[in-house]
């Protein structure tokens, strides 16, 4: 007896910790995010901060083709703003990204105001990796059903809403993304987007990202040069 009244109190007291510690991280992604949209952005410190980004996410803002580094140029600035700050709160797991993202390594909240304008300016390719081109009808059937409500037509998305610019993404970065929504490891994902991705499965994810990477930007967000043109 004496034992399950101490039992109660301690298990509600972690729960209560247990709430204070997991809900941390989204207020303080929050603040910092509504704090660095105010912000007045200086590209040429995002210039300077982006360095540190390149080695994964390559000079140029493309990431690779395998998909490991999503390709990041051309995104909006709001969306880019939103995952540092999910990252830097440990919101939205990225282990091997984290240490060079954090207030430490490239600066407070003017930092990320600044290297997300900067990244918006980037221009983007459409040398991406693509899925196998087997099922694309069935990708496009599903993309305009469920998809264009938030990242539009042609994957455009939003700046506004934050919606994230997702064409001629990487394929496998696109497919891991649409695995780790629906299980609940990326979990900063939006919950009405969450409803209609828990009802798909492999192929609905292969001919969905296969689709997306395909997906043409405007020539005002293309880069006239190709990986070639690397030095
Ligand atoms: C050590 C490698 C590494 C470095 C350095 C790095 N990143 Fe990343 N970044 C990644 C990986 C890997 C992912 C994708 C994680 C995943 O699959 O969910 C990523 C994802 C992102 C995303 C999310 C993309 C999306 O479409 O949602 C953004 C934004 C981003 N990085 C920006 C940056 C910025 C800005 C910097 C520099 C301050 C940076 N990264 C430095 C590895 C890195
Ligand atoms: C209700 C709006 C909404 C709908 C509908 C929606 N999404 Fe999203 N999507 C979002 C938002 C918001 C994010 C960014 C979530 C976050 O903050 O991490 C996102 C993120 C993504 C990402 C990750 C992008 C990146 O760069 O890492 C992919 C991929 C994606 N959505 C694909 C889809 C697909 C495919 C569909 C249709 C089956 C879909 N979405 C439907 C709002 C939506």
């Amino acid at each position: 007896m004496r034992c399950s009244k101490t039992f109660i109190p301690i298990s509600a007291l972690l729960a209560v910790s247990w709430c204070v510690v997991g809900f941390a991280g989204w207020d303080e992604a929050q603040l910092e995010r509504e704090e660095a949209l105010l912000l007045t952005p200086d590209l040429d410190s995002g210039k300077i901060v982006y360095e540190g980004c390149a080695v994964c996410h390559m000079p140029e803002g493309w990431g690779t083709p395998n998909g490991a580094y999503p390709q990041i140029a051309g995104q909006h600035h709001t969306v880019t703003i939103k995952q540092l700050a999910d990252i830097r709160a440990n919101n939205r797991d990225n282990p091997s990204m984290y240490p060079f993202a954090i207030p430490e390594e490239i600066g407070g909240v003017q930092s990320l105001a600044d290297v997300a304008a900067y990244i918006e300016t980037m221009k983007m390719t459409t040398a991406t990796g693509k899925g196998d081109g087997t099922d694309l009808p069935y990708g496009e059937n599903l993309y305009l059903d469920n998809c264009t409500e938030c990242h539009g037509e042609n994957g455009a998305g939003s700046a506004n809403d934050a919606y994230p610019l997702i064409q001629g993404q990487h394929y496998h970065y696109v497919l891991r993304q649409l695995k780790w929504i629906k299980n609940g490891k990326r979990r900063n994902a939006n919950t009405d987007m969450m409803k209609s991705i828990e009802q798909f499965g492999d192929r609905e994810f292969k001919a969905l990202a296969d689709y997306i990477s395909r997906m043409q930007p405007i020539e005002e967000k293309l880069s006239p040069n190709t990986w070639k043109d690397r030095r």
